[in-house]
This record gives structure tokens, sequence and C-alpha cells, in this order.
């Protein structure tokens, strides 16, 4: 799918940041700005216009509240690349990196607190409780790196908060500021989770097979760092004797050779987990198309269906 559709409502989302991002001093908001510069797809925040239009309501009226999904998703990334020690986002340096760990946590403090002044009395709550989510499920990814068996269901607990739950906070709160009815606010609220699950899984599929150049973040980094995947919890599951133990022994520790990344990546395909964990995204992507049947028929829930599509079949 081809987001330049979506250009116009995608420009007023970035003029806003532009309008936001301005203060001193200029390093920490150099630092703010540095990821929203270069990109990014902008997911969210068109998610939260789409469903205020596809509910009947003025999207100009839910610019703020979509822009403040988008300052909470870039501190997530922010301080996400500082735990997953990744050194390159959106194709540019880490804030980290480029700015030192400090002013990368004080830049995302900023734009967290940004969002609350943007984000609109109706949306407050939601966006609140979105984040606390969010500390949960890092917290939780984290604690998984030193785990070696874990659940399907663990696992979809994790990204339901780390990731998921700001998908939701996106289409319910765009679908309030719109003035939908409780039903549609309700199954809008659905329509993003089930996304966002979707979209975690895919991330992590990217993980493996993108092209780094495309992806603009490292690949084979989840591998090193022993997250607990949906594939890796699959590949262990469907795997016994010594390559199993193999593949426990290389996800459990660091500084991972070439040759054992290589071995890990093997097994998730010939194991079956990588095609497994596909459908699995595929399900999610059915549940939230879904969530949207009795939602009446617009130009802008033809949009968010192509997004849907878009989730599960991106490169990027
Ligand atoms: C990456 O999100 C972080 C996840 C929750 C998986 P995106 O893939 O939306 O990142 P950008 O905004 O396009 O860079
Ligand atoms: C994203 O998970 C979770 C966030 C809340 C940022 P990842 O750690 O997989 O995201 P990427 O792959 O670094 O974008
Ligand atoms: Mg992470
Ligand atoms: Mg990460
Ligand atoms: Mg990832």
């Amino acid at each position: 799918m081809d987001f330049k559709i979506f250009s116009e409502r995608i420009g007023k989302v970035n003029n806003r940041i532009d309008e936001i991002l301005v203060g001193k001093p200029e390093t920490l908001y150099g630092a703010a700005r540095h990821l929203s510069s270069a990109g990014g797809k902008r997911i969210r925040p068109l998610l939260c216009l789409l469903s205020c239009e596809s509910v009947g309501g003025n999207p100009d009226n839910a610019i703020d509240t979509a822009v403040s999904m988008e300052l909470i998703h870039t501190f997530t990334l922010i301080h996400d690349d500082i735990m997953d020690n990744d050194e390159l986002r959106r194709g540019i340096p880490s804030v980290h990196v480029k700015f030192g760990e400090s002013t990368a946590i004080l830049a995302g403090d900023l734009l967290f607190s940004k969002a609350f002044e943007l984000c609109g009395e109706r949306a407050v709550k939601i966006l609140a409780r979105a984040s606390s989510e969010i500390c949960e499920g890092q917290e939780m990814d984290m604690s998984f790196e030193k785990i070696n068996s874990l659940s399907e269901n663990e696992y979809l607990e994790m990204i339901i908060k780390k990731t998921a739950k700001l998908f939701e906070a996106s289409t319910w709160s765009g679908a309030v500021v719109g003035n939908g009815s409780n039903e549609e606010i309700e199954n809008l609220a659905n329509f993003g989770l089930n996304m966002g699950i979707a979209f975690q899984i895919q991330d992590d599929i990217l993980d493996l097979t993108a092209e780094e150049k495309k992806l603009g973040k490292p690949v084979g980094s989840d591998v090193i760092e022993g997250k607990k995947t949906l594939i890796a919890i699959k590949a262990i599951n469907n795997t016994d004797g010594t390559d199993r133990d193999k593949l426990i022994e290389i996800l459990m520790k660091k500084n991972n050779t070439i040759e054992e990344i290589e071995f890990v990546l093997n097994l998730f395909r010939d194991s079956g987990a990588l095609e497994q964990s596909r459908k699995t995204a595929d399900e999610f992507i059915a549940k939230a198309k879904n969530s949207l049947k009795n939602l009446v028929e617009s130009d802008a829930k033809k949009h968010l269906l192509d997004i849907t599509d878009f989730v599960i079949d991106r490169n990027k």
C-alpha cells in the first residue's frame, strides 16, 4: 500500500510535531526532534485520524490527539533503544548514540510530558493507561530475556502491553474525539488492539527477515538480545534434542557469532516456527477486520482496512 494517499493527513501531523518540539536547551529539543525528522511510518496518528473520520468526526479536531500518540511512541523508541542496545533507528544513529544516554532519557521524558499537554481531556485517561501498560510490557520483555521456557500466552500478554495498547489508544481516542457511539468506540478500540498484536508479531518477523537498509534498524537484534519472540517460543517447542539445547544456549547468551545467528535463523525457518507465527499474525488481522464489520462504509473505513493488510505485508 502506498502511504502517499495519506500525505495531507501526515503533513498536518508533522507540522504540529515541528511546532511543539521547539524550545531550549537546544540539545534537549534537538534530541527530541532527532527521530521525528528522520521519518517513521506515522501509523498510530494515522489510525487515530481515520478512526475519528470513520465515525463521522472532523479529523482536524483529532490532530493534537493523533500527535500525542506519535510523541508517546517516539518516547518509547528512544528508551527502547537504550534497553535493547540498538544503535540504529529510522536509518540514523539512535538518540542515545548521538546525544548520550542522559540526554536521551530526558528527551524521552520530554516527549512523554508534551504528549499529555496535547492529547486533550477526553484522551488523557486512555493515554495514561496505555503508557503505564507500555512500561509493564517493556519490563516483561526484558525479564523474559533471562527465562528459557515461556508460554505463548505470556508472550501475548507482553506484546499487548508493550505495543498493542498504544494502537488501541490511537483508534479508541480517535473514535472518542469523533463523537462515535459507544458501540463504534468499542469496536474501533478492539480493532486497534488486534491490529497492534499482529503488528508486533510482524515486527518480530522483520527483525529476522528484513533488509537492514529498508528496515532502518538492526536486523537480528532480537536473537542477540535473547528476546523471547513468538518465533523463538515456537522454535523451542518445535525442536528437541541437541538442536533444542543449542538454540536455548545461543538465545541465552550475548556476543553471538555469525554462525550461531545463522543456526538460529535456519532453525526458526526449518522448524516451521516462522510460518506458524505468520499464521498467528494473520489470525489477529482477521480479528481486527471483524471488529469493523458493523462500522458504516466510508473511505476512512476502507483506508483502515487497507492499513490492516499493510501491517502484515510490510517490509519496514
Ligand atoms: C516500531 O514501531 C516499534 C514497535 C512497537 C514494534 P514502528 O514500526 O511503527 O516504527 P516507526 O514509527 O515506523 O519508525
Ligand atoms: C517495541 O518492541 C516495543 C516498544 C514499545 C518500543 P521492539 O523492541 O521489538 O521494537 P523495535 O524492533 O526496537 O522497533
Ligand atoms: Mg524492545
Ligand atoms: Mg527494540
Ligand atoms: Mg522489534
